[in-house]
Order: C-alpha cells, then structure tokens, then sequence
C-alpha cells in the first residue's frame, strides 16, 4: 500500500533522507524507528504528499502520493496535533466529515462509534482550547478515522497519552492493521515497536539500516538482548554522536559485521 523506492530529500545541502526504499504491505503494522534527526518524519511527509520527494517515487496504493485518490485512501496523525481551538470537539470531526464528503448518516455512526472507542463522551461538546495535550490526540486519532482510511501514518503516536489511552490507541491499531489497513508508525518507544510491530524499519542519516521482524533482526544480530540493545548497536555509532543524536556509545556488534544491507554509519551525502 505504502511504497518508496529510491527516495531521497534535499533541504538545500542537507540530505534528510537518502536513497530510501520502503514498503508497507495491507495489514502490515509497521515501526519506523530511528534516532533524532534520522528523517523519519520528513519520510512521513512525503508519504502524505505534504512534501515532494527530490528524487525518487512515493505511492500510496499504486497512486501517486500527492495524488487526491492517495489522500482519500490515507489519514495521517502528525507528531503536533492540530485543532481549532474556537471549534468543539464535535463541530471538529463534522469538518473533517465534510471535508470527505461522507455521507450524513454514515458520519453519525461513525463518529459515534469513534467517540466511544476514544472515550471522547465527557468532553467533545467543549471547545478544543480546553483540551489537554492527550485529549487532543485522542480527538485527532478519531477524526483520522473517520474516512474508513485503508492506510494510517501516525508520527510519534504516544506521546502525552495517559497509560489508558495509550492502551486504547495501541488496541486502535492492532485491530486497524487487522482489519487490511497498512499502519506506518515513527516511535522513539522501542517497547511500543517490540509489542506492536509485524516490522521494524530502522533509519539513521535518512538510510534504512535494516528492516524486518523482530526476530529477524535478533537473529542477525546474534542478539537476544532488548530491542534498545539492537537499536544502539545499530544507530549509536562507533565514532559517537555529536548532531543531537542519541548519545550512547555503540553496543554489539556493527550492523555490516552482522551481515546487515546497509553500513549504520553511511556517508552518502551526509553534511556536517
Ligand atoms: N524544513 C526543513 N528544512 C531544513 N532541514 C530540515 C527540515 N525538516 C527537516 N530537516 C532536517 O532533516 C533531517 C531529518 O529531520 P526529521 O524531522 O525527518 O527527523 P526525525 O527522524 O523525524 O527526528 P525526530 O526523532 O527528532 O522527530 C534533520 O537533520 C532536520 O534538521
Ligand atoms: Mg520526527
């Protein structure tokens, strides 16, 4: 559903995403992981056509990803929700309805059935200024899946959540990803990935270093470790980080030595 090959992103000299190959079937849940600055969310952009790719293809569903037929397939959940803050939580998602085109009554159930799933009921008819940060994101979850979306792109879904939230967000995609939805998914919470994930996609200087079940990278790895030991001994770097990365020393074995696709310390078009 989701489909990126040879992408690449320049922002003048700097190349937030390098040659990226990436592909997330329907019902594949899967995590995009990567320390800061490693071009995850600029990659999310591009799969929501809000940023052109410098290089390279991005489809949606065999549409190209700026495409409107990419758009009415998607629903993207960005790492900062958004509201109008002069809205109510209800007059929101009647804009988001409105803005599909769904059909009055089919919007009702829907939006219904959403504001049980996302325990909205004691707060939607006041006015989103009011909202905490959870609450927010509770209400853009739901007004993500209004459209019956067949693909959801959620950047740093988890944060600010409250234990039950988080829960019912987690359950919401488990059970979107079940029901033939491609769910792509930029975490820093390596738990969340190890839970969750069918794949885990992990990126650092805009390069995907590996991909694959967990327990593939495991067995690549040699490792039996937790996924952070994984993680760092692929994106910490043996020279250390100095850019605002991650700032833990390498751990294990390096990726190339376990017979990894890509070097985790690629130079191509890194600028400094
Ligand atoms: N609009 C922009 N202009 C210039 N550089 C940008 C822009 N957006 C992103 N970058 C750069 O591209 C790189 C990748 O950024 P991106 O936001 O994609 O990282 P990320 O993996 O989402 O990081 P984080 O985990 O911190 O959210 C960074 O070096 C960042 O500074
Ligand atoms: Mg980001």
């Amino acid at each position: 559903m989701i489909d990126l090959q040879g992408v690449s992103k320049l922002f003048g000299p700097k190349r937030a995403v390098d040659r990226l190959d990436l592909h997330v079937r329907q019902g594949e849940l899967f995590a995009f992981l990567g320390p800061n600055g490693a071009g995850k969310t600029t990659t999310i952009k591009m799969v929501c056509g809000l940023l052109a790719p410098t290089a390279g293809t991005v489809t949606v569903g065999g549409h190209p990803a700026t495409s409107r037929e990419a758009r009415q397939l998607l629903a993207y959940v960005p790492d900062q929700p958004y509201l109008y803050e002069k809205l109510t939580g209800r007059e929101f998602l009647r804009f988001v309805v409105e803005m599909y085109g769904i059909e009055p009554r089919a919007a009702a159930v829907r939006t219904a059935e959403l504001v049980e799933t996302f325990e909205l009921g004691d707060f939607i008819d006041e006015l989103c200024e009011s909202y905490s940060q959870g609450m927010k994101q509770r209400v853009v979850f739901a007004a993500a899946l209004v459209h019956d979306p067949r693909v959801l792109v959620v950047d740093e879904p988890l944060v600010g959540l409250d234990p039950r939230s988080a829960r019912i967000v987690k359950d919401m995609f488990v059970s979107q990803a079940r029901s033939g939805v491609a769910v792509l998914m930029s975490t820093h919470l390596l738990a969340i990935a190890e839970e969750l994930a069918d794949t885990v996609g992990i990126i650092d200087h805009g390069r995907m270093l590996t991909r694959g079940t967990i327990a593939d990278l495991r067995e690549r790895l040699q490792s039996n470790g937790p996924l952070e030991d994984l993680f760092l001994s692929l994106t910490g770097g043996a020279q250390g980080s100095t850019d605002g990365r991650l700032p833990h020393p390498a751990v294990g074995p390096p990726g190339e030595a376990a017979g990894l696709s890509a070097s985790p310390q690629p130079d191509g078009g890194r600028v400094s």
